[in-house]
């Protein structure tokens, strides 16, 4: 069983009366993209720090591949690679001799390493070209070079999206997947839910300082999308509804219908077809509502759960209170 490369072991963090970080345990394995999760405020970046042993930690400890964090020993620390803001580029020098000043500062790193990384952020083309007229893309990419440059097995990255354009982002994200496949670990932590979604194998969901949920992204995201509703003759709703073909399955509690179907399934001749602009999730609340109402069955209620790590994210939360 292959163990954690970085493991948290009851990270605390407090700022004077401020618990910055709770007691958070997680860990970093190889070969995964990990997603830390959280909105403004929730402890990411303390956390991160902590972990990159910037930040001494109130209580708790940070385990390294097995042994307890000595950031000291500089074997220790090329195994683990990071993207802080702080990193300045040399505007009028080139990707590459950007590369070379840092290849020379780490000490011990071969020459050809700098070609792997360019090629490895997909900046060949542009490895002679000053960083001055680099897109902040091409810059968090090289960024992302200097950091790989030492070949570390963990990459840690804090909101690596942060001030991205659209095509930035994307770049970014089959990068981190590409390194990911390649057999090492990334850690990014992101408020942008949607990028955690389509890029992380695993999550981890931070909320002021506690961890309050953690798993694999597509455990977290309800296979099916659903929809509530809540009637006063629950009864009998159940059973319209579940005479609906679209319907899969109705759960019950009090008042309350929770309804799954299969999203991918579209009924020729049914209502689903034949109500352009909606989705699929709308219609079919518009086809039950429908139903319900021509048996004298009016919802007061009706929420549609789109089952996506949004929906997770905003539900646990709430949960928590
Ligand atoms: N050096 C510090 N001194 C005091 N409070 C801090 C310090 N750093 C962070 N905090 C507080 O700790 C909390 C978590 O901050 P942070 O880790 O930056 O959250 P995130 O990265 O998730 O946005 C915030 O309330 C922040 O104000
Ligand atoms: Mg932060």
């Amino acid at each position: 069983m292959s163990g954690a490369a970085v493991r948290t072991v009851g990270l605390t963090k407090v700022f004077g009366s401020h618990v910055a970080a709770d007691s958070v345990d997680l860990e970093i394995r190889t070969g995964e993209v990990l997603g830390f999760l959280g909105p403004n405020g929730a402890g990411k970046t303390t956390t991160i720090n902590m972990i990159l042993g910037l930040l001494q930690p109130t209580s708790g400890y940070v385990e390294l591949f097995g042994e307890k964090a000595d950031w000291t020993q500089s074997k220790m620390r090329r195994r683990i690679g990071t993207l802080l803001d702080g990193v300045e580029l040399y505007p009028y020098l080139s990707a590459k001799e950007n590369l070379q000043v840092f290849r020379k500062a780490f000490g011990g790193i071969p020459l050809c390493s700098v070609d792997k990384v360019l090629s490895a952020v997909g900046l060949s083309s542009r490895a002679d070209d000053k960083v001055s007229g680099f897109s902040q893309g091409m810059k968090r990419r090289l960024g992302l070079a200097l950091s790989l440059l030492p070949d570390p097995d963990i990459l840690i990255l804090d909101e690596p999206a942060n001030g991205l354009d659209p095509k930035g982002i994307k770049d970014l994200r089959d990068l981190l997947k590409g390194l990911a496949r390649a057999g090492k670990g990334v850690f990014l932590s992101s408020h942008l839910l949607h990028e955690v979604e389509v890029i992380c194998d695993r999550v981890v969901i931070l909320r002021k300082g506690k961890v309050i949920a953690e798993g694999k992204v597509n455990d977290l995201i309800t296979e099916t999308p659903t929809i509530e509703l809540a009637v006063d003759r629950p009864q009998e709703a159940e059973k319209i509804l579940l005479a609906k073909p679209e319907v899969s399955s109705v759960s019950r509690t009090g008042n309350r219908l929770t309804v799954q179907y299969n999203s991918c399934k579209t009924h020729a001749g049914t209502l689903l077809d034949t109500m352009p602009g909606l989705d699929n999730h709308e219609r079919l609340a518009q086809l039950l509502n429908k139903s319900l109402a021509s048996h004298g069955i009016f919802a007061y209620e009706l929420i549609l759960h789109s089952g996506s790590l949004e929906q997770v994210f905003f539900d646990v939360l709430k949960e928590v209170g």
